[in-house]
């Protein structure tokens, strides 16, 4: 028995990791001149975290996109994703972490166009293990989330750009991720359209959801909890 237990109070509990944490991250690209991408970048994202990253063109959103969602390497400084330091990781462990912890959406959807809307969901736990009767049941459960029920059998073809976005969103979160991780997710769609999905990401926050929206629209970015700037690779907080 400890101390704590004795005088009655429950031991103390590790606390639990950010979802993302950075520190002195950079990003240099080889050439002449060489591009330092990202400079030094430290960012700490908690669990249940709505942050908008906003910066104009070339001042490294991208860059610091595929950092967090392992599909690029930092050229030095560190990256836990959930606690894991992912530097140290093989690219099999980092596709597993990428798998189970992250979904991605991209400003250009990326459905399949000859699949339907609920076979586009399906296929993103593919390779889970789960048997296909219950992935079936979560990408339903995935696309009522974003309320598409009315449209499982439909091709993304015949949607509407926010309607498509929103398979893409519920494509991300079927596998229920740790973090959510959006780039420009608005950038193809009109303003109705975009606040379908900027409501859509509201309700997924309040479900305890931690998002990270990268944006060059003050508009998308002011809509997020939290809001971080991005300029030339530097990375600053913002009121
Ligand atoms: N593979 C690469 N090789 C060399 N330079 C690169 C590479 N990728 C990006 N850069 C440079 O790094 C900087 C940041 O690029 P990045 O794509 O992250 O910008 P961004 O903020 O996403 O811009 P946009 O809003 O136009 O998408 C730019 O100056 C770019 O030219
Ligand atoms: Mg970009």
């Amino acid at each position: 028995m400890t101390v704590l237990e004795v005088f009655g109070e429950a031991p103390v509990e590790e606390p639990a990791p950010a979802v993302i944490e950075l520190a002195a991250l950079t990003r240099a690209f080889p050439g002449d001149p060489p591009v330092e991408a990202l400079h030094a970048a430290d960012l700490r994202i908690e669990r249940g975290e709505y942050v908008s990253i906003i910066g104009p063109s070339g001042s490294g959103k991208s860059t610091l996109l595929h950092i967090l969602g392992l599909l690029d390497r930092p050229t030095s400084g560190e990256y836990l994703l959930d606690g894991v330091p992912t530097g140290t990781a093989s690219e099999r462990e980092r596709s597993a972490l990428r798998g189970g912890r992250i979904g991605f959406v991209f400003q250009a959807f990326h459905l399949l166009p000859h699949r339907s809307v609920l076979d586009n969901v399906m296929l993103a736990t593919l390779y889970s293990g789960v048997p296909r009767a219950e992935r079936r049941d979560r990408a339903l459960e995935a696309l009522d989330r974003v309320h598409l029920s009315h449209r499982t059998g439909f091709l993304p073809t015949v949607l509407s750009g926010g309607e498509r976005q929103r398979v893409a969103v519920a494509r991300a979160v079927v596998a229920s991720p740790r973090v959510l991780l959006a780039d420009e997710p608005t950038g193809n769609l009109d303003t109705t359209n975009s606040a379908g999905v900027l409501d859509l990401f509201d309700e997924l926050h309040a479900d305890g959801l931690t998002l990270v929206v990268i944006t060059h629209d003050p508009a998308v970015s002011a809509r997020a909890q939290r809001r971080v700037r991005i300029s030339d690779g530097t990375l600053t907080e913002l009121a």
